[in-house]
């Protein structure tokens, strides 16, 4: 089968190197130059822990290639998947589908023979029914079928979430293309991972609500840590005991700064906005939105509220900057808010990263980063750990105490059990537990 991936981005690169890997012949193509020579130089652009080797295998044995030119692969394609970027268009936070519909236009022009368009590109419902219509109107002549396929891939695990997923929805009506989409993700059915049909509209909403209800799971015990601060509970506990009841389920219960990353923040938006247009309102979606806008603003208090109320002129140490460990991605990452929040309050900022500070002098403002933890903790006010990489699952807390001007670690991702860090007399906060001062 030959596939064509247009946007050699996150999804385009990981969707397109594991369907290589599955035995596909797949070309990633990408308007950028400088990332389709970097990666037939076999430099892999995002950080993704196993890509580089799935890239390099299926690219040295053949099946894997990149172009810059999408006519002549297209024109041979069985398939071609659609995974250019939707960002949220500035001023009303709709979809931007510019990409998409341009992307559609210049394939419609190049294919020939049967072929099947599929997006993958998460794209509001009724995106597919308008790139058929371009089609239709444009190009009567082509023989094609619109397929939506969305992905479910969490940065910092989408191998495994690509060649092991809970299942692969595919929203088309039309027999040959249902053909086409079991022969694409035939190699899968070794896993026993269930292929999901249904129509196209129900599978464009699938992406957003699975995206939108897990936004709302995570806000939920974000505010139920919240209450357990004023009650003396520990939201870990809570969340434990809820999540054996099957119905809850244990996932996505993880207290913290709030949700951030390349997906929720932008997919709830675009579903308010989608819902709101057609006069059916999602009010539990536009809630979780305003509370995970507010709660980054507050974990920044909540960090001033540690150093006794007041930060200026304190050193503060951040560890972690990313929406989430395993991955280089700032996009929407609770740190940029939670260090602006410190900066007015007239902090001196110091952060480390293990991938993400690069991108992060993009976005952050005056700070000063550090090459491990100890470096960025000497003789600082308060440690604050901020995204769960596993390097700082074991930090050597009695040389921490030795180097630090005030004993205080905000751990707004819960690492740590409290004994383990107040036995070294630091004061220690959580998020919902109560806190330990000394
Ligand atoms: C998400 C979806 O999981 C994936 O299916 C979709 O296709 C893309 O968006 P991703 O954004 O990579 O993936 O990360 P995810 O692991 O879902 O985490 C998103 C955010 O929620 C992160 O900021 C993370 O820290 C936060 N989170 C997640 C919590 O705060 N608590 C949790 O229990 C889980």
């Amino acid at each position: 089968m030959r596939i064509v991936m247009i946007g050699s981005g996150y999804v385009g690169l990981v969707s397109g190197a594991c369907l290589a890997d599955f035995g596909h012949h797949v070309t990633c193509v990408d308007k950028s130059a400088a990332k389709i020579d970097a990666l037939e130089a076999g430099q892999v652009p995002i950080f993704e822990p196993g890509l580089d080797a799935i890239i390099e295998h299926n690219r040295t044995s053949g099946r894997l290639d990149f172009s810059k030119d999408l006519a002549s692969p297209v024109a041979e394609a069985d398939v071609v998947f659609i995974a250019v970027g939707t960002p949220s268009r500035r001023g009303d936070g709709h979809a931007d589908l510019s990409y998409v519909y341009a992307a559609a236009r210049e394939i419609a022009a190049a294919v020939s023979g049967f072929t099947v368009i599929v997006t993958k590109s998460t794209v509001p419902v009724g995106t597919g029914d308008e790139i058929e219509r371009i089609f239709r109107d444009e190009f009567p002549e082509k023989d094609i079928a619109v397929v939506s396929n969305p992905e479910f891939l969490r940065e910092g695990a989408a191998i495994t979430d690509f060649k092991r997923p809970d299942r692969i929805v595919i929203g088309t009506e039309e027999p040959r293309a249902v053909e086409v989409m079991r022969e694409v993700y035939r190699p899968l059915y070794l896993n026993e991972a269930p292929l999901y049909f249904c129509e196209r509209r129900t599978s464009e909403l699938i992406k957003y609500a699975a995206n939108a209800f897990l936004a709302m799971k995570i806000t939920f015990i974000n505010e139920i840590a919240d209450l357990c601060e004023q009650l003396g509970a520990d939201v870990q506990k809570v969340a434990k005991g809820i999540g054996m009841d099957k119905r809850i389920g244990d996932k996505f219960l993880h207290a913290g700064p709030g949700y951030g990353g390349s997906c929720f923040p932008k997919d709830t938006l675009a579903l308010v906005k989608t819902a709101q247009d057609h006069d059916s309102p999602v009010r539990l979606i536009e809630t979780t939105v305003a509370i995970n806008d507010n709660r980054k603003r507050a974990m920044g208090r909540k960090v001033i509220a540690a150093c006794d109320g007041n930060v200026r002129g304190k050193k503060i140490a951040i560890l972690g900057l990313t929406f989430k460990p395993n991955t280089d991605d700032m996009r929407d990452a609770p740190s940029i808010t939670i260090i602006q929040a410190l900066l007015d309050g007239g902090a001196k900022v110091h952060a480390f990263d293990p991938e993400g500070m690069e991108m992060a002098k993009e976005v952050i403002g005056p700070i000063t980063y550090g090459k491990d933890p100890y470096d960025i903790a000497d003789g600082a006010d308060a440690i604050v750990i901020v995204t769960e990489w596993d390097e700082f699952r074991a930090l050597d807390f009695k040389r921490l105490k030795s180097m630090v001007r005030t004993p205080v670690v905000v751990d707004l991702r819960n690492v740590y059990p409290v004994a383990e860090v107040t036995k070294h007399g630091f004061s220690y906060f959580a998020v919902g537990k109560k806190n330990e001062k000394k």
